[in-house]
């Protein structure tokens, strides 16, 4: 059976959590199970409590067996240009029964469908191979997919890791309000020949590819990122990389983990080290709040993998996104 699950069936989810086949963040390997399940909760939790979510359960037995939660993304409706929809949590236990999960989605489907929801966009870890063939029944299509990397301070010491060779004339400092504008020039450019699933989504308006990374940009500016290292060369700004500390709700879990969450160089710039430079200071910073950092890239993003590899970072998970777009 499918019931829309709300907060006064949290208990029940509690309990179904360890049974789940899949839990989030499998690329924390040092987190305990209790630990990703108490983050979990909440998350999902305080997701429904913002009211902008909305969460299917599949019972059997009169337990939990399956979840969907997915919400509106206002971020990518701004973008994009339409309504869009993100599933943040499609899981089972045991063997994933298709039937089941084909009736969590139906019922995602219908619902966002009624709700005026363009795009329903979804990202899953590689090995969650049911989601994935439930996902691609109901025609969503893969746009791409990511890898995890880590970095672990606790295993790795960063007095070990030997420094990039700086570029002569390099100035590595923090971003202030007044670089925007020039960030955002710089974005454009840094970001025309990308291939991201805003990229490779022929469906995706004329442009969206390019104002993803724009408005990422803005609202780090806006309280989105902790801080942002420019690389100046000669006083003109050559790239820059955005770093966020764990939210509050990591830190209530004890994730300890930091972000790096974008970087860009400009094109006149690129192949000489900037990029591995800027990840380097930007892990020095963020050893002083935690002892593990966390960045995702696309699979087939050579540059950023050879310069986190040499760095010390390891590849920790793979995700693929889908997208599927609903009929006008
Ligand atoms: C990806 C990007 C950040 C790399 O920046 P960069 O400053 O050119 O990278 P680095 O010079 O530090 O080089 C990193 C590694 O990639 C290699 N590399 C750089 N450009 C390369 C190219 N065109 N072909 C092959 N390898 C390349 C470098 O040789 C280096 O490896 P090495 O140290 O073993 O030689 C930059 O190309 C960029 O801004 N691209 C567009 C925006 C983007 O994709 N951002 C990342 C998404 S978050």
């Amino acid at each position: 059976m499918i019931a829309p699950f709300d907060l006064t069936a949290i208990e029940s989810l509690k309990e179904a959590l360890p049974r789940f086949t899949h839990r989030p963040l499998p690329h924390l390997t040092y987190l305990k199970p209790d630990q990703i399940d108490g983050f979990w909760l909440d998350d999902i939790a305080q997701d429904l409590n913002n009211g902008n979510s909305i969460a299917f359960a599949s019972y059997h037995d009169d337990r939990i067996n399956g979840l969907v939660l997915y919400g509106d993304s206002p971020w990518d409706a701004k973008v994009v240009g339409k309504s869009v929809a993100v599933i943040k949590y499609f899981v089972g236990s045991g063997e994933d029964d298709p039937r089941m999960l084909n009736q969590l989605l139906d019922e995602v489907l219908q619902r966002a469908g009624s709700r005026g929801i363009c795009l329903v966009t979804c990202k899953v870890q590689s090995l969650q191979f049911a989601a994935i063939h439930a996902l691609e029944r109901h025609g969503f299509l893969l746009m791409d997919t990511l890898v995890d990397f880590v970095f672990d301070f606790s295993h790795t010491s960063f007095d070990k890791i030997t420094p990039p060779q700086r570029l002569s004339g390099l100035n590595v400092r923090l971003a202030n309000p007044e670089d925007l504008p020039e960030l955002l020039a710089l974005t454009e450019i840094a970001f025309a020949q990308h291939f991201g699933r805003y990229n490779s989504d022929p469906e995706m308006p004329a442009g969206t590819g390019s104002r993803v990374y724009q408005e990422w940009v803005r609202s780090s500016f806006g309280g989105g990122a902790d801080w942002i290292l420019i690389a100046e060369i000669n006083n003109r700004i050559a790239g820059y990389s955005v770093w966020k500390k764990a939210s509050a709700l990591e830190v209530k879990h004890s994730l300890d983990v930091g972000h790096c969450t974008l970087a860009a160089i400009h094109p006149e710039f690129f192949g000489r080290g900037l990029y591995t430079t800027l990840t380097f200071e930007g892990m020095r910073i963020t050893h002083q709040f935690a002892n593990h950092l966390d960045a995702p890239t696309h699979v087939s993003h050579y540059h950023v993998q050879r310069a986190m590899i040499k760095l010390g970072w390891k590849i920790a998970g793979v995700r693929h996104s889908f997208h599927k777009w609903l009929p006008d």
